[in-house]
């Protein structure tokens, strides 16, 4: 059981095995708890992200994570976009977390490296037999650069959430946009949640805009934001998602995704106002 929305190359991945007859895999929304308990029963592995890449949903980690043990499934959360200071799965019950290291663990968008936790002797062995066969192995370098950047971890974590959260205030009054989804925001679907089971609210924000044009006018006019995929490093990113293939079509195509770095929050702000404004409905009937 999957996020429908998650990570792509998970998704994708997962979509290529099942499709090769591995297994059968079905996709939830986790922010619906009945849903994904629904689908329980009889299955091997739940797979779950939370707030969800791009569209930042969040589930309900602890009930669903109580059930899914309950009923013998075994639980694996990627919390890449929480990292350990914001949410900890293994508390409450999961079997594995994922961390993509290359995001905010290492920090500074120049490693490429994963790491797969648990608590659980016997799986731990099993997956360090597939990791060692497998070549998966990471290099001194990388690792080297992993531990350099963990270092500031938690200023790091602590300045992009702040900055995330004081320009999603800005945004979600900005008329060149249509939504903005940040659990951070009191009006947001998943903030009850994360306010009850999170300790922050990421640094993750999602923007819709009119259109795909619109979407691709901001990307293009940012100077301060860099136009590039990855996330959770220093420097602040923006990216419309679905011009990568592998995106779900349930994202919207004019979603652009923000992962917010650790500048200043002014420049940042000015960045994005100065690029929203000719997008706003106003200027461009004018136009
Ligand atoms: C939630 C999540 N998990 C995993 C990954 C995979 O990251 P990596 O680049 O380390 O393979 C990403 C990359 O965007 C991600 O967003």
């Amino acid at each position: 059981v999957m996020p429908r929305h998650a990570y792509a190359g998970s998704l994708s991945l997962a979509g290529d095995e099942a499709s090769r007859g591995r297994f059968t895999m079905l996709t939830v929304d986790v922010a619906d708890t009945d849903q994904v308990l629904a689908t329980l029963a009889g299955a091997d592995l739940l797979w779950l992200e939370s707030p969800t890449n791009p569209m930042l949903e969040v589930a309900d980690l602890l009930t669903i994570i109580s059930a899914a043990k309950a009923a013998g499934v075994t639980v694996v959360v990627d919390n890449t976009f929480n990292t350990p200071l914001v949410c900890r799965p293994l508390e409450l019950g999961a079997d594995v977390v994922l961390h993509s290291v290359t995001k905010y663990l290492a920090g500074h968008s120049d490693v490429v490296l994963g790491a797969l936790v648990t608590s659980n002797t016997e799986l731990r062995s099993r997956l360090l037999r597939h990791r060692t066969l497998h070549g998966a192995i990471a290099g001194p370098f990388e690792v080297w650069l992993a531990l350099r950047g963990l270092r500031t971890l938690a200023l790091r974590v602590e300045r992009s959430q702040t900055n995330a959260l004081y320009l999603a205030h800005k945004l979600r009054l900005d008329p060149a946009l249509t939504r903005v989804r940040f659990p951070g925001l009191p009006d947001d679907p998943g903030h009850q949640r994360a306010a009850d089971q999170l300790n922050g609210f990421g640094s993750i924000i999602s923007i819709e805009l009119a259109d795909v044009a619109a979407a691709e006018a901001l990307v293009a006019a940012v100077r301060v934001w860099l136009p590039a995929t990855s996330l959770g490093g220093v420097e602040s990113l923006i990216e419309r998602r679905r011009r990568q293939s592998g995106e779900p079509v349930t994202v919207p195509e004019a979603l652009v995704r923000l992962s917010v770095g650790i500048e200043n929050p002014e420049d940042l702000w000015a960045d994005l106002e100065q690029a929203l404004a000719p997008l706003r409905p106003a200027e461009r009937s004018t136009r």
